[in-house]
């Protein structure tokens, strides 16, 4: 586990986009997987700008999705799929091609997950994944208790998180079940990096990742502390209690 400690959420910020930058140079066509959310927000601008620098190129890149609301699709505004073509995928011009976006709208579910998983098994594994923390310690919609074994699937969400999901939505959107990319998507991506800031993370970034904790499904982010290439960035308030 590489932790990378910053004064503030920009640096943190820059320093995962900078990860990014890296992969896709050394890999002009790898599969990224990125995480919507509030976390990653400067890390997108920092991208966009790069790209209007001419110093990153996502043009051969493919993108899967890490997770969606079950209800909900890009037309809905705090959508996962919205937030990243507001705030990369529109932004840098990635074409629809490119892009495997489970629908929560669907009527089947079941093919989604399916539909994702041959997504991902065609390109050979995820190259880089880009997460965020629930503060329930939930990576995507894998909530605590989640079976670690599995690729995609649908989840009841945790109460934690439907509490949390209000600042997402405006107007509000009763959401009670995800789809996710599973653990096995996680365990087996080349390299996961997982930002967080702010000193609401800073317990459960405790309870994840210090230094005695064992990995358990109960809070799902401990389990990348077994990853091979993963990488911790996190500003100075979320790291508080490390
Ligand atoms: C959400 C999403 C995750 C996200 C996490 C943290 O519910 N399912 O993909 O990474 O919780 O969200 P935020 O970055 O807004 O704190």
């Amino acid at each position: 586990m590489n932790i990378h400690v910053y004064p503030n959420d920009l640096e943190a910020s820059a320093k995962a986009a900078g990860l990014i930058i890296e992969q896709v140079r050394n890999k002009p066509d790898s599969l990224f997987s990125l995480a919507a959310g509030s976390t990653p927000l400067k890390t997108f601008s920092l991208l966009v700008e790069a790209v209007r620098q001419g110093k990153a190129d996502f043009d051969q890149c493919r993108f899967a999705s890490l997770d969606e609301w079950v209800g909900l699709d890009g037309s809905v505004q705090g959508s996962c799929r919205q937030t990243m073509n507001d705030h990369f995928f529109r932004l840098v011009g990635i074409l629809d091609k490119n892009i495997r976006f489970f629908d929560g709208k669907s009527e089947d579910l079941t093919r989604e997950c399916a539909d994702m998983d041959s997504f991902i098994e065609g390109n050979g594994r995820i190259d880089m994944l880009l997460l965020g923390i629930g503060l329930n310690g939930h990576l995507g919609f894998n909530e605590p208790g989640v079976n670690p074994d599995l690729y995609s699937h649908v989840t009841e969400l945790d109460p934690i998180t439907k509490q949390v999901s209000v600042k997402y939505f405006d107007p509000p959107q009763a959401v009670a079940s995800g789809i996710t990319l599973g653990l096995r998507h996680v365990m087996e991506a080349r390299t996961v990096i997982l930002l967080a800031s702010g000193s609401h993370k800073a317990e459960i970034v405790r309870s994840a990742f210090h230094d005695q904790g064992s990995p358990t499904e109960r809070i799902p982010a401990s389990l990348l502390r077994e990853h091979p290439n993963f990488h911790l960035c996190l500003d100075q308030s979320a790291a508080e209690q490390l």
